[in-house]
C-alpha cells in the first residue's frame, strides 16, 4: 500500500479545504491560510507611507524637540504667521484708533465696530476676573457693576478712559485715582454709637427700613463727617470715588452690617492701572466697550 503525499492531512480533511500549518491541538488543526492580496499590499503601502512622512514632516522625538522633516512644516510658524497677517492688517486700524479724539470714536461706525470687537476680547481677558464675564461686577465684593449708569468716578468715555489707564487707589501708577475714606471705628473718629445712628440715616437715605430717632442723630453724624465726600444729600461725588449712597446699588452691601463695617474699617477698592500692560489702542477699545455697555454717558 502507498502512501499519498498529503501534508498534515487532518482526518475530517475535506476535498478543496487548504492544507494546514501541522499545528494540532486535541484533534483541531490550524489552516495555512495566506494574507490576502490585496491586504498584504495596504500594508507594505502603509509602511513605505510612514517612512516617507517620517523623513518628509516632523517625526521623531529628539531630546530638545522633534526631527524638523526635510518639507520644513510646522504648525507654530503658520499660526505665528497667520498672527502677523491679522495683526499687519489691523496695523491701520489701530493706529486710527489711537490716533482718534475719544469723543469721536463712537461717531465712526467702522471704527467704533472694531473697537467693540477688540474691547470686548480684552476685557475677556483682563477685566472678567474682576468684574465678571458679563461686567455685571460681583454683588457686595467691591467690584463694581459696570452695566449699570451708577459711576464712582464718572462713566464719560474721557472718564472711563482714565479710570482704566492709571486705575485706582493702586501704588504703581502716580495719577492712579485716589481718596480714601477714613476709618472711623479704627481710628476711634466716631463712637460705636455715633456709627450705630449714622449707619441707621445711610438706611434710611437709601429707602430701607430704620430706626427713625436713631437716624435723626445720625443726619447730624453725616453732616459733619460724611457729606464732604458723600455730600449732604448722599448722593455721592465722582471726583472723590464716593459712592451714591441713596440708590439701592452697593460696592460693599447695604445692610446693617455691611455699612458698619464699611464706616469702621473703610473699603479701599483697587485696581490695576492697566498702562503697563495694554497698548493704548487696547485701552482706547475696552474703554470704548465698557462705555458701550449700558451705562455710558
Ligand atoms: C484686580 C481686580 C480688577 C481688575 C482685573 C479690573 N478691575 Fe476695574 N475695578 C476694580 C475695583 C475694585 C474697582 C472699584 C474701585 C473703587 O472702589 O473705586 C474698579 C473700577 C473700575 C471702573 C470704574 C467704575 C466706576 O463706577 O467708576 C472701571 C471703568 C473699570 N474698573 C474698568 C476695568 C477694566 C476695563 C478692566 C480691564 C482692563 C478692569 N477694570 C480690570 C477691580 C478690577
Ligand atoms: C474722604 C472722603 C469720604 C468720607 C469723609 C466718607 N466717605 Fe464713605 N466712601 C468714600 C469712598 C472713596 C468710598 C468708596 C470706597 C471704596 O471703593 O473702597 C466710600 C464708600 C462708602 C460706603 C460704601 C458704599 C457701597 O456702595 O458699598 C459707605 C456706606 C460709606 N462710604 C459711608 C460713609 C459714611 C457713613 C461716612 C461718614 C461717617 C463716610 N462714608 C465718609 C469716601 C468718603
Amino acid at each position: 500500500m502507498s502512501k499519498k503525499p498529503v501534508r498534515h492531512q487532518a482526518k475530517n480533511h475535506q476535498d478543496g479545504d487548504p492544507s494546514t500549518t501541522g499545528h494540532s491541538w486535541d484533534g483541531i488543526e490550524e489552516f495555512d491560510n495566506p494574507m490576502p492580496r490585496w491586504w498584504l499590499w495596504s500594508f507594505y503601502a502603509c509602511i513605505a507611507f510612514a517612512l516617507a512622512y517620517s523623513v518628509a514632516y516632523p517625526a521623531w522625538p529628539m531630546i530638545s524637540r522633534a526631527t524638523p522633516g526635510l518639507l520644513g512644516a510646522s504648525t507654530r510658524a503658520d499660526v505665528a504667521a497667520e498672527i502677523k497677517e491679522f495683526s499687519d492688517r489691523n496695523g491701520p486700524i489701530r493706529a486710527k484708533l489711537e490716533a482718534a479724539e475719544l469723543t469721536e470714536i463712537a461717531g465712526d461706525p467702522e471704527l467704533a465696530d472694531f473697537a467693540n470687537n477688540a474691547g470686548a476680547a480684552v476685557f475677556r481677558t483682563w477685566c472678567a476676573q474682576c468684574h465678571g464675564s458679563g461686567a455685571a461686577g460681583v454683588q457686595a465684593s467691591g467690584y463694581p457693576n459696570l452695566l449699570d449708569d451708577d459711576w464712582l468716578w464718572g462713566g464719560d468715555i474721557e472718564a472711563i478712559h482714565t479710570t482704566i489707564t492709571h486705575g485706582i487707589r493702586n501704588t504703581t501708577d502716580d495719577d492712579a485715582r485716589l481718596s480714601d475714606m477714613p476709618r472711623f471705628g479704627v481710628d476711634e473718629l466716631l463712637e460705636k454709637p455715633q456709627i450705630a445712628e449714622v449707619v441707621q440715616h445711610v438706611l434710611a437715605i437709601s429707602g430701607q427700613e430704620h430706626d427713625a430717632e436713631l437716624a435723626t442723630a445720625g443726619a447730624v453724624v453725616f453732616e459733619d463727617n460724611c457729606a464732604a465726600c458723600h455730600m449732604e444729600d448722599g448722593t455721592g461725588n465722582r471726583d472723590l470715588g464716593a459712592p451714591n449712597l441713596t440708590d439701592a446699588i452697593w460696592l460693599y452691601g447695604g445692610d446693617v452690617a455691611a455699612l458698619t463695617d464699611t464706616v469702621t474699617y473703610s473699603r479701599g477698592g483697587v485696581m490695576p492701572n492697566w498702562s503697563p500692560r495694554l497698548s493704548e489702542a487696547d485701552i482706547r477699545a475696552v474703554a470704548i466697550y465698557v462705555h458701550g455697555l449700558g451705562g455710558g454717558e
